[in-house]
């Protein structure tokens, strides 16, 4: 592992977790014992959280590596989440299996973004919501954000803007496109992106 991917994984990702509160408080409406997919957990910190914070909700956190995964330190809820090593493009989950499928601070490091939405909207529920929350590619901060990404930790690194995001998800047969911005953050460093598969 390199020196930014190793200061990353010591790093607990707070940032990740006010954006989880986020979408789940003002972005998606979850029922109690939604289930959820969560693409690219990382080191397992937003797994945990999102244990933590719906305890009835079945949880499968996915990652193409676990090489920074925490294990059990974490502290998961009462219902652990299932972990599943795979790649987004190919993902080995049953179609329309899942209430939502969750993408934070992940999408902009996936290669073959296409075929990870279309990937996504298999697997939802027919009235399902895909949540994607990453760097806004219309931010000032999106050229030196990609600089050090691609110095040290992903070369494939893109921060989408939203009009790139909108036409990934409407050619996946998704709809309803809406980006959400924290209040008083409108047009910030970090967009959330919400679309859903037709109920
Ligand atoms: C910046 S981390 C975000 C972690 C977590 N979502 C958070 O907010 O703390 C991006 C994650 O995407 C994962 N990733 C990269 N390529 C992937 C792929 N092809 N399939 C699944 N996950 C991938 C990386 O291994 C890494 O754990």
């Amino acid at each position: 592992m390199n020196l930014l991917k190793r200061l990353f994984s010591k790093t607990p990702m707070s940032r990740s977790s006010r954006a989880y509160d986020f979408a789940l408080e003002h972005v998606l409406n979850l029922p109690a014992e939604a289930r959820i997919l969560e693409i690219g957990t990382g080191q397992g910190f937003s797994a945990a959280y999102l244990s933590r914070r719906l305890p009835q909700a079945r949880i499968t956190a996915l990652d193409v590596t676990y090489e920074c995964f925490k294990g059990d330190e974490l502290g998961f809820g009462s219902r652990k989440p299932d972990f599943v090593q795979a790649s987004a493009p190919q993902l080995p989950l049953a179609a329309e299996s899942f209430d939502a499928v969750l993408l934070v601070m992940t999408f902009h490091c996936l290669p073959e973004p296409q075929a990870v939405i279309r990937e996504a909207a298999r697997v939802l529920k027919p009235g399902g919501s895909l949540l994607i929350a990453d760097v806004n590619g219309h931010h000032w901060m999106k050229r030196p954000f990609e600089w050090v990404e691609h110095l040290g930790i992903s070369p494939l690194t893109h921060a989408y803007t939203p009009e790139e995001l909108r036409a990934l998800t409407e050619e996946a047969g998704l709809r309803d496109f809406r980006v959400h911005w924290r209040p008083g953050k409108e047009n910030g460093f970090m967009l959330w992106a919400r679309a859903a598969k037709a109920g």
